[in-house]
């Protein structure tokens, strides 16, 4: 099963997509995962990309669209969820494209509901493995103590650049004026499944198991 999780920044897809990975033996796909490893890694592609990323706008189609090219010619598993992908029409038909090509198709787009007042808390709240890449709350998603991961046991929390209220106001617009549109596209395609993104982490899971499973 191929899927997109699509939504503001600050929805819950990535925490969603982990989810998913460790139940349904899925492969996450994250472009903001994989352009922050290139930025970090110091690659040509990760200086070009790292002031856009950091000012909340988005990164050309060509460097994302080549991103995910590479991934999907590799083991597909249980199979894909893109996360963060596509967020424009244009990576949207570079999509349906790509999987065409490796003979595979889309199964569901889930749009999860988030409204802005608890985005702005869930991203100012939020910080991340540096090990592993868990993603934890300051008060709905708490580490072990003394800033100790659950999941791997490194001592290594991070905040992410882009994690501040100014970036957040561009990451919102562009989400709003680039992304939203792909919400009436996969409507009219009859592949949009849409949630409750607000409730609890596991009630949200739960919504999202639902609309798989129907
Ligand atoms: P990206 O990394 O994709 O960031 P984003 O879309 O802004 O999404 P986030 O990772 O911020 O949020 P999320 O929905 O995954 O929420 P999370 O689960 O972490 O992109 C970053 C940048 O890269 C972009 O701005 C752009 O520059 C570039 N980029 C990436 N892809 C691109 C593309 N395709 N095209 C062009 N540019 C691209 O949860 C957030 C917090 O809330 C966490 O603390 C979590 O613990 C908490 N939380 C989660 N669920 C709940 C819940 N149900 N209740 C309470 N708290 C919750
Ligand atoms: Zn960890």
């Amino acid at each position: 099963m191929n899927i997109i999780l699509l939504g503001p920044p600050g929805a819950g897809k990535g925490t969603q997509a982990r989810h998913l990975v460790d139940t349904r033996n899925m492969i996450q796909l994250s472009t903001g995962d994989m352009l922050r490893e290139a930025k970090d890694s110091g690659t040509e592609m990760g200086k070009i990309v790292a002031d856009v990323m950091a000012r909340g706008e988005l990164v050309t189609d060509e460097i994302v669209i080549g991103l995910i090219r590479e991934k999907l010619e590799g083991d597909k598993q249980g199979g894909f969820i893109f996360d963060g992908f596509p967020r424009t029409l244009a990576q949207a038909d570079a999509l349906a494209d790509l999987l065409a090509d490796c003979g595979e198709t889309l199964d569901a787009v889930v749009e999860m509901q988030v409204d802005d007042e608890a985005l702005v808390e869930r991203i100012t709240g939020r910080y991340t493995c540096g090990n592993c890449g868990e993603v934890y709350h300051r008060t709905t998603k708490k580490e072990a103590v003394e800033g100790t991961c659950d999941k791997c046991g490194a001592q290594d929390m991070k905040h992410r650049a882009d994690d501040n209220e100014e970036s957040l106001r561009t990451r919102l617009m562009e989400y709003y004026k680039k992304t939203s549109p792909l919400i009436g596209y996969y409507y009219a395609k009859g592949q949009l499944k849409s949630v409750n993104g607000l409730g609890e982490i596991a009630e949200v899971q739960a919504a999202i198991a639902g609309a798989l499973d129907a």
